[in-house]
């Protein structure tokens, strides 16, 4: 069964999770705001995604290539500040319509903010929505940053990827 990995990132840490997937699938990888790849030629997909202002960063990907997808088996990963929970899960459904979301199996990362890395105005919009955070602890992470990135983390996805190709090989 041949699987591919697509994912967009800003800051780079979703890419960083890509390529850690890559390496232990051996499976390829592609940034989709860097090359065009038809993704039907694939079996399965893998597709990585931080949570950028409450919403799924490669939601447009999805959708404008939904046809293509919407058969295979869809394993997907969000990479965030928030832990996985019931906020990150209605970030994720909001982002997509219900068909689309029912169809995948979601696995949430944590990643990493650097706030020297951050565009003027997601520095600005960051600070704003930290003085603005009733939460203490995600009130002081939008403003001073994190690094939640954990390798060891992909393990779930790397399960699932093992599960799909043994279910392939036994149909063989
Ligand atoms: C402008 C901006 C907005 C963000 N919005 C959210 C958010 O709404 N919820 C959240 O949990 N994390 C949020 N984050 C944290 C990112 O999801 C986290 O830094 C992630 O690792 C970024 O992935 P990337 O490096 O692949 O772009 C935000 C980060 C930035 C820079």
């Amino acid at each position: 069964m041949k699987g591919a990995i697509f994912f967009s990132s800003k800051y780079g840490s979703t890419e960083q999770y890509a390529n850690w997937i890559a390496e232990a699938t051996g499976l390829p990888v592609f940034n989709v705001d860097v090359k065009k790849v038809d993704p039907s030629k694939f079996d399965f997909i893998i597709l990585g995604s931080p949570i950028i202002y409450y919403k799924l960063y490669i939601r447009k990907w999805v959708k404008k290539n939904w046809l293509a997808i919407k058969n295979k088996p869809i394993i997907f990963f969000t990479v965030s500040g928030a832990a996985a929970g019931p906020k990150l899960e209605k970030w994720f459904a909001n982002s997509l319509p219900e068909h689309m979301v029912s169809k995948m199996k979601y696995v949430a990362l944590r990643g990493r903010q650097k706030p020297e890395e951050l565009s003027w105005w997601d520095r600005r919009m960051l600070i704003i929505a930290s003085m603005l955070n009733k939460d203490s602890q995600s009130s002081k992470e939008e403003f001073e940053g994190f690094d939640y990135m954990d390798k060891s983390s992909i393990k779930p996805i790397l399960e699932m990827v093992s599960q799909l190709q043994k279910k392939s090989n036994e149909m063989v």
